[in-house]
């Protein structure tokens, strides 16, 4: 889909054009893919509307930048401040937060050392990311997700995304919505953008982290909300084979937030429609991010500009 431009893009600490937020072709990232960068979404509310989890996607991008030594000059409460300036002066909302620092323009050595930290905030109106009515059609990637102690799946760096790319392109190619990855040992991973559940029995399983999946944030809000659902939720390496035989299988992302899975490898999960553990999670998760059910576990962050679309579950 087309960038739907706005306005003004947040530049370390001051609003720009958006035109005027172009980079050298020189610059360190380009060549070496140096950033690090955060999807978040805001959500239009009955009054208003609410960034979902800030605090903790610009903890993670600050976690991003310390495992790849980028010295930041701004605080988490600046960067948070930083995300509700932009959507304040664009006034547009719904709408993803697109925050990056990178590495710009310097020196042309793989040494990062010469080249400036630049922080972006920008943001704009992005919708549904899954495609695929009733559920995505899903295969597994030939691919696998980034090896332990090679590129580091913690840190949401845009090196990571060449990766994504391949599963991600290699499953359109072949007619499906999205690839999920196995690790290099052939155990579950995740999507190319999206973290895996699976539900088995009644009971809800997701990889752990040391699967290469990265921290999802929509993750632990799906951890969360399942606990408070009443739901066993566990966190253990599943075989691949275990995605076929689930009841439901779903994605989770900022981009995709809770995307049911119709089939995997054409395998028709469960009964072939978004199962009811599933929909009971994303019922919940769309409840509190459009504020129509209580923000019981304080995700929320309100910015002053009306949604331009009708809020809906
Ligand atoms: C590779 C990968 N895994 C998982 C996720 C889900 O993370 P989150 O829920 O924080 O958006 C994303 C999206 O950011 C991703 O790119």
């Amino acid at each position: 889909m087309p960038i739907q431009t706005t306005s003004k893009i947040w530049h370390n600490g001051t609003l720009i054009p958006w035109e005027q937020a172009t980079l050298h072709v020189m610059s360190h990232v380009i060549h070496y893919g140096s950033s690090v960068f955060e999807g978040i979404r805001c959500y239009g509310q009955p009054h208003g509307s609410a960034v979902f989890r800030l605090p903790e996607h610009m903890q993670r991008l600050l976690d991003s930048a310390k495992i790849y030594r980028m010295e930041l000059p701004y605080t988490l409460e600046e960067l948070c401040a930083g995300v509700v300036d932009v959507i304040e002066a664009n006034g547009v909302t719904p709408c993803y937060i697109r925050p990056i620092v990178l590495r710009g323009y310097g020196e042309i050595g793989v040494s990062p050392k010469g080249s400036p930290i630049e922080v972006y905030i920008a943001n704009f109106p992005w919708g549904k990311y899954i495609a695929g009515h009733g559920g995505a059609d899903v295969c597994i990637s030939s691919w696998n997700r980034l090896a332990p102690n090679t590129l580091p799946s913690l840190a949401k760096a845009g090196a990571n995304y060449m990766n994504s790319q391949l599963i991600h392109m290699e499953a359109e190619v072949n007619g499906y919505q999205e690839g999920i990855a196995l690790d290099v040992n052939g155990l579950v991973s995740e999507g190319s953008g999206e973290n895996v559940f699976i539900v088995r029995n009644g009971v809800l399983y997701t990889p752990p982290l040391a699967n290469s999946a990265l921290s999802g944030i929509t993750r632990d809000s799906v951890l969360t909300i399942a606990r408070h659902l009443g739901l066993t939720v566990i966190e253990q390496s599943l075989p691949r084979e275990l995605l076929y035989i689930a009841d439901e299988v779903f994605f989770t992302g900022t981009a995709a937030e809770v995307s049911p899975i119709h089939s995997i490898d054409r395998i028709v999960i469960g009964d072939g429609k978004p199962g009811e553990i599933t929909k009971s999670i994303a019922d919940e998760f769309f409840g509190i991010a459009n504020g129509l059910r209580p923000d019981r576990f304080g995700w929320l962050t309100p910015v002053k500009v009306n949604a331009t679309e009708p809020v809906g579950v």
